[in-house]
Order: C-alpha cells, then structure tokens, then sequence
C-alpha cells in the first residue's frame, strides 16, 4: 500500500507533482481560468469587498499564503485566522464578504463552527476541501476540491500543496475577472503553473543531498525559520513540517521580528533557515542571515536558482527553480517537506503517525 516507499509520507510527497497537475489542470481552457464550482458569476466576483481565509494548522498556513497572492493580484482586502479564534472576535460578516475554508479532512470541528458563525451573519462560504462529501464540503456553499488523492501520513504534503494551487487559481480568476492582469499576463502565469509539476519532481529527486544534510542536524534543539512576505508563510509550513514529526522544537519568523526578542536563542550553531524567493526582499534577508550568523547561527538558505550571491551569507543553500513570484511557496516547501521528514527519520520516529497528534481533528 506504501508502494514501495518506506512511509506514507515520503510516498505522499512523491504524489505531489501528479497531485498539483490533477487539480490546475481540469481548471485551465485554453487561456481562461474555469472554475465552474465557485458557483459566482463575473458581476458576483466583482462585487467581493473583503475575503476572509478561515482553516487550522497547514491549512491555515495556506491562508498566510493567500492573502499575500489575493490582496497582491486583485487588490481585495484579505484576514486570516485561525478556525479555532475567529468565532472569537465576533467577525465582521457584511454584504461583499466571502469566506474562505480551508480544510483536507473536511471535517474539523473549529473549521465547521467557523462556517456556522459566517453563515449565522449571512456570509457565504466557499469551501477549498481534499475529502470528497466530507462535512465541510456539505455545508459550505460551493466547494473547490483539491485533487490531492487520500491523504494517510497524519503531516500534510500534498493536500497543503493542492491547496496553495487552488488559490493560485482563485486568486488568478479574480484578478482577471476584475481588470487586474492583462489575458497576457493571466496566460504566462498559467505556462509558469504548467512547468511545476516538473520542477517539483525535479526538487524531490534532491532527497539524497537533502538528507545527508539532515543527519547532521539529529540532536538539534531549537530550529528556527525566518522569511518576509510570502516566504514568511511558507517558513510557518516548514517549521510546522519539522517540529510535528521529528520533535525538534522550531519557530517561524518573520526575519525583522527575530531582533525583538527571539534572536536572544540564538548561539553557537543554531540552525536558522532563511527563505529568500522574493528579489525586492533579498537585501534585508540577508542582512537579517547576517545579524544570526554573527551570533553564531548555522545559516540554511532556500533561494531562486540565480540568487547565488547569497553563498557568502549561508553555510548551505537550497536553491529552487524559477517561476512566477506568486508560485514560490509551492517550489520551496519542497526541501523543507525533505528537511523535516529525514530529521524524523534520522531520529527514529514513527513519521506517518507522530505522538498525541491525529489526522482529522474533530473536537473543538
Ligand atoms: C499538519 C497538519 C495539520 C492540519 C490541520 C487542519 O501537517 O496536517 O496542521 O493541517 O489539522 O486539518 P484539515 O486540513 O483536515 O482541516
């Protein structure tokens, strides 16, 4: 049932280019983005005046990562939360808002009530659901499926990846449809969205390289991941991958957050994983990777394939192809699936089923 691999997981992993191309490409005609299921005509589309991302965990995490490609292609305003805190602050539901769920299982409770809560205020939800029928995906207005496949390894790999593709081509959809990109621009994202289920491959077939590095970093106590813009979000995703699995207590950060406090932990090699895909931020990462390495850090960086100036402030690097700046997250979580996973192994955990955790968490 593994086929041949030795985890659910790293099998999991291997599914994602297959996955990725499963759920663009039944959405992609021609030049247009089509996404019958949205339920929303052109006019409906242009009258959202608020999107507010709702999910727990990875799926959250995938929130992070579209609100920074909803608000930077359409220009519509983006909140995310946690499932389990927006009842909480008694949101703001108004005409013009459209709620977002996020969700594999489609079963999470904190996820459900937060459907309730929208449409106990008259919101309408849109679900972005893997489990087929799950309950999500039955009260949720319309749905959205991932078309990642059933997903056994309790830490998400490709259902997370599904769903930072279905909001590539929300996002892409929305722009278009409200005059934000141009059918030339909207038609080089969809080639960039063709090439990676390739450069996905490509990274996996990196596994080797990556977990050589891993064995290295066996009895690390404190890892931590920094990035600014969307590679802030996907340092949340890397960090989540490393400390579920292998126990290894890790942190996301934004990297000018790190001199407020966190950066007082950093000593003699402390592993600090910088993320760099953006060109407008290269700059102050590096100069954040510089403040760690003074300290001592042990500098891991996953940067564009060209940025290899970034070789003199980082003791290993991690380089991923190029593609559009909305696409990156879905390139660089790939060694820090690889990095997490052969920590986990190296260590000896039972990686497809860590302690205390569950695959659908169904209590509040
Ligand atoms: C982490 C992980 C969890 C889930 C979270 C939400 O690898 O799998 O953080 O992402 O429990 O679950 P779903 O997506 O089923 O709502």
């Amino acid at each position: 049932e593994k086929g041949g691999y030795e985890h659910f997981m790293l099998k999991e992993m291997y599914e994602q280019p297959k996955a990725i191309l499963d759920t663009f490409s039944p959405r992609i005609k021609g030049n247009e983005v089509v996404i019958d299921e949205l339920g929303m005509s052109d006019d409906e589309i242009r009258a959202v005046k608020k999107i507010m991302i709702v999910a727990c965990g990875s799926a959250y995490h995938a929130g992070v990562t579209g609100k920074y490609i909803f608000e930077g292609l359409t220009r519509i305003p983006v909140e995310v939360d946690t499932a389990s805190e927006f009842r909480y602050r008694d949101p703001i539901i108004e005409d013009g808002t459209l709620l977002i769920v996020i969700s594999q299982s489609g079963e999470t409770a904190d996820s459900l009530a937060a459907i309730r809560e929208a449409h106990a205020k008259g919101g309408k939800v849109l679900g972005i659901v893997n489990v087929v029928g799950s309950s999500i995906a039955r009260e949720a207005d319309n749905v959205m499926y991932t078309w990642a496949g059933p997903e056994i390894a309790v830490a998400t790999t490709k259902a997370y990846s599904c769903q930072l593709i279905a909001e590539y081509l929300l996002a892409m959809k929305f722009a278009h449809v409200r005059g934000k990109i141009s059918d030339a621009e909207l038609a080089d994202m969809i080639e960039d969205m063709k090439e990676l289920p390739a450069q996905v491959e490509m990274l996996l077939n990196n596994k080797k390289n990556i977990q050589k590095f891993a064995n290295r970093y066996l009895a690390a106590k404190d890892i931590f991941y920094i990035g600014r813009g969307i590679d802030y979000a996907i340092a949340m995703e890397g960090s989540l991958k490393m400390k579920e699995i292998s126990y290894v207590h890790s942190d996301a950060y934004a990297a000018g957050e790190l001199k407020h406090g966190t950066i007082s932990l950093v000593e003699d090699g402390t592993l600090v994983t910088a993320i760099l895909t953006q060109e407008n931020l290269y700059k102050k990462m590096i100069s954040n990777m510089e403040e760690v390495k003074t300290r001592g850090a042990f500098v891991m960086a996953v940067t564009n394939v060209d940025n290899t100036e970034v070789e003199r402030n980082a003791d290993y690097v991690m380089y991923i192809p190029k593609t559009n700046k909305y696409f990156t997250n879905t390139l660089a979580i790939i060694p820090l699936q690889l990095f997490g996973y052969y920590v986990a192994v190296g260590k000896g955990c039972d990686v497809d089923k860590p302690r205390n955790l569950a695959k659908s968490v169904t209590v509040e």
